[in-house]
């Protein structure tokens, strides 16, 4: 994005604040100036050969990778002027959870989601799916069964299965080009060793938010059945046009009594790399309580620096960076539509209203799916992520990361012409 059209992003989108300028009192970003933030250019293409990148690391014949969920945007200037601040400091001894991170974490929630968290419901986690694993080991026993509600991201079942307990698929329905959750099927497939739900919200890989209506009915099944609601929201901080994200525990008192919530800064500020930027929100004591103790016991309950400063940095400055991100994946969400709806290649994407990832419908293309997948990347030299692997319901499809400067989604799209067009 020109500079130009950067600053005017930022117009658009009506910039918040979520501390006033010079009430961030640690030095932790005194050396952000308001050039630096100004000067973010999303259009920059980086090169990340070197960096160890699991992305890049695929791409070994000149593919574009656009499968694994990070994005090849710079990270916030904040985050990275917090850590760069602290390297100067020397001394990396054991360091304790300050209370700062609770309170960024609070003041998030209450300002950019609207929900309104005691601070004792806070806990660090040690990265999303860690802290979920977690929980099936603290609240199942073996051989109990996990819901799962595909399509959706393949590492739930792949760690409740790896854990030893028994993922069960709840499959969502598409119905003209909408999903929904099958709670008739769900009730039906309650039984006694049911003891969990694993929710998406918003949904991996399909970019889909959920409405409240929804959450409360689902919160008011599992409530009825005993059963506990693990919610993985680390795509929430990136809903589009003006899409609000409903945590999942903030819906009823139903879901605040089932409900975990387990979230972070990961996705919508690039910190993958930096592992375990993540948090969990427990409403119930009982539950906070043993989980709390389950991660001490196991020794997960201790961020290192560069989380602390990553986690705080991102959720305790300004969002204007974030808002002209979500500006920018818009604009890229855009050129995407419209990219298919004029070559009429047989791909329909689904629009998403969260994140950086566009579900692709290719089932017109009559492919076997490994064939699908080897024409992307043999073929067309894009390498995008097999939907068949999000589960039931993802044949037929394939996952695009476009969290990339519009000139590398634009070269794919050329690509993917040159490849299928009849
Ligand atoms: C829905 C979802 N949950 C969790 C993760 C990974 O989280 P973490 O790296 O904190 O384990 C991802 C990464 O793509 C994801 O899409």
């Amino acid at each position: 994005m020109e500079r130009r059209n950067f600053i005017k992003g930022l117009a658009s989108v009506g910039l918040t604040t979520l501390l006033p300028a010079g009430a961030f009192s640690s030095a932790l970003v005194s050396c952000m100036s308001e050039n630096q933030i100004e000067d973010y250019d999303f259009d920059k293409v980086i090169d990340r050969t070197g960096t160890w990148s699991i992305k890049y690391g695929r791409a070994t014949n000149g593919e574009i990778p656009m499968w694994i969920a990070d994005m090849d945007f710079a990270t916030d200037p904040f985050v990275k002027a917090a850590l760069s601040a602290r390297l100067d400091r020397d001394v990396m001894g054991y360091t304790t959870t300050p209370p700062e991170f609770i309170d960024a974490i609070a003041l998030w929630m209450e300002q950019y989601h609207g929900y309104q968290v005691d601070r004792e419901w806070i806990n660090y986690a040690p990265g999303v799916i860690t802290a979920m694993n977690q929980a099936y080991l603290a609240f199942t026993n073996p051989g109990d069964k996990i819901i799962v509600q595909p399509p959706v991201y393949d590492h739930f079942k792949l760690y409740i299965e790896r854990l030893g307990r028994v993922a069960v698929d709840n499959p969502m329905i598409l119905e003209n080009g909408q999903y929904h959750m099958d709670f008739d099927g769900l009730e039906q497939m309650i039984d006694d060793k049911t003891k969990m739900l694993v929710l998406c919200n918003p949904n991996n890989p399909c970019g889909i938010h959920w409405n409240r209506e929804t959450l409360v009915q689902l919160a008011d099944i599992c409530e009825r059945h005993g059963i506990i609601v693990i919610s993985d929201e680390i795509h929430s901080d990136l809903t589009l046009y003006g899409v609000r994200h409903l945590p999942f525990c903030s819906v009823s008192e139903a879901a605040a009594k089932v409900g975990m919530i387990f979230s972070g800064p990961t996705k919508s500020f690039n910190l993958a790399g930096l592992t375990g930027t993540a948090f969990c929100i427990i409403p119930d004591q009982t539950k906070r309580e043993k989980y709390v103790s389950w991660l001490k016991n196991s020794k997960l309950e201790e961020p290192s620096i560069p989380t602390l400063l990553a986690v705080i940095a991102a959720y305790r400055n300004d969002t204007r960076w974030i808002e002209a991100l979500k500006h920018y994946i818009e604009g890229n969400i855009e050129r995407v539509v419209e990219f298919f709806s004029t070559h009429q290649l047989g791909m329909t994407p689904h629009r998403p209203s969260t994140s950086f990832l566009v579900w692709i419908d290719c089932r017109n293309l009559g492919l076997p799916q490994d064939q699908l997948m080897a024409r992307f990347k043999d073929k067309a030299k894009v390498i995008l992520s097999n939907g068949a692997g999000y589960g039931p319901g993802g044949e037929g499809f394939v996952r695009m990361n476009i969290g990339c400067p519009r000139a590398t989604l634009n070269q794919a799209l050329e690509r993917i012409e040159k490849e299928f067009k009849a």
